[in-house]
């Protein structure tokens, strides 16, 4: 009996802790958020190469006009499934600030893959400058930084609507379902067709969003297929020593137990 009682506490911790890494978090952002099926989520989560790609895509060609991936370098872009000849491509697109040279000056060079991706903005207040005095946040962790991240910016991308009857929406400011409070500085970035993707990719606006969603979700934790893939190794190996240990205790009792 009392064996018994060991092995099932055993087996019911390992999996308590397999079903809180797979628990979804509740909490919205004030806003109506839409829950999806995210590639990314559970124990057994990855990420979507393709999908990354395009929403990286999307990160370039939209939201990098504003915000930042300070946190990003360019060969980290390897995990999206690029070469290094690619990424020596992609970050030679970029003008990056470097220096002082020998005379003190700071110099712009064609970016290298060791650079993080530069800023639109040189300072903060040259940001608020151009978005009319709102921040445009930097974006490498904003699916961590924000409750049920990866489905708050999904729903962020996908809630622009024309505001209620009777709502005052107040010059430079736009109507959006998620955002607490519903008037956002940001004005819609994703309109659907304004992209153009690799062969003849989705360019849905909800498509564009769910792939912007995946990229900065990946942006905002690089390691977690490995993070993911090592706990589930560190369960099999926990399970493996549970059946062990019960061995060698039937094996030491059973003298006594005779
Ligand atoms: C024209 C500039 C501009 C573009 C392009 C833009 N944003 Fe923004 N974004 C802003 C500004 C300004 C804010 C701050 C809004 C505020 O404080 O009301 C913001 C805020 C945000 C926030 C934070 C919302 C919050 O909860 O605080 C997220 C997330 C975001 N943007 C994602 C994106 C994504 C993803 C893209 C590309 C698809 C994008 N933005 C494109 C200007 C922009």
């Amino acid at each position: 009996m009392r064996k018994l009682n060991i092995l099932t506490i055993g087996l019911s911790m390992m999996a308590g802790v397999v079903m809180s890494g797979s628990a979804a978090m509740a909490a919205g952002a004030g806003g109506t958020i839409t829950e999806r099926d995210w590639s990314f989520n559970g124990p057994f989560g990855h990420f979507d190469k393709a999908s990354l790609q395009r929403g990286f895509q999307v990160y370039r060609e939209v939201c990098a006009g504003c915000h930042g991936l300070d946190y990003i370098a360019f060969r980290n872009l390897s995990d999206l499934g690029y070469n290094e000849a690619e990424i020596k491509a992609i970050a030679a697109e970029y003008d990056v600030v470097d220096g002082p040279n020998e005379e003190g000056e700071m110099f712009t060079r064609a970016g290298i893959p060791a650079d993080r991706f530069p800023n639109p903005y040189p300072n903060e207040n040259a940001a608020r400058a151009g978005n009319g005095g709102a921040y445009p946040p930097d974006l490498s962790l904003m699916v961590k930084a924000r409750p049920n991240g990866a489905n708050y910016l999904y729903s962020l991308m996908v809630g622009y609507k024309d505001a209620p009857e009777g709502t005052e929406v107040p010059d430079g400011m736009h109507y959006n379902d998620a955002y607490s409070g519903h008037m956002i500085a940001m004005p819609q970035p994703i309109y659907g067709d304004d992209i153009t993707l690799a062969g003849d990719g989705d360019t849905s606006i909800e498509a564009l969003s769910a792939d912007v969603t995946t990229f900065l979700a990946w942006a905002s934790e690089p390691e977690m297929e490995s993070r993911k893939r090592t706990g589930i190794a560190a369960m099999l190996f926990l399970l493996v020593m549970c059946f062990v240990s019960y061995g060698s205790m039937r094996y030491v009792w059973s003298d006594v137990k005779k």
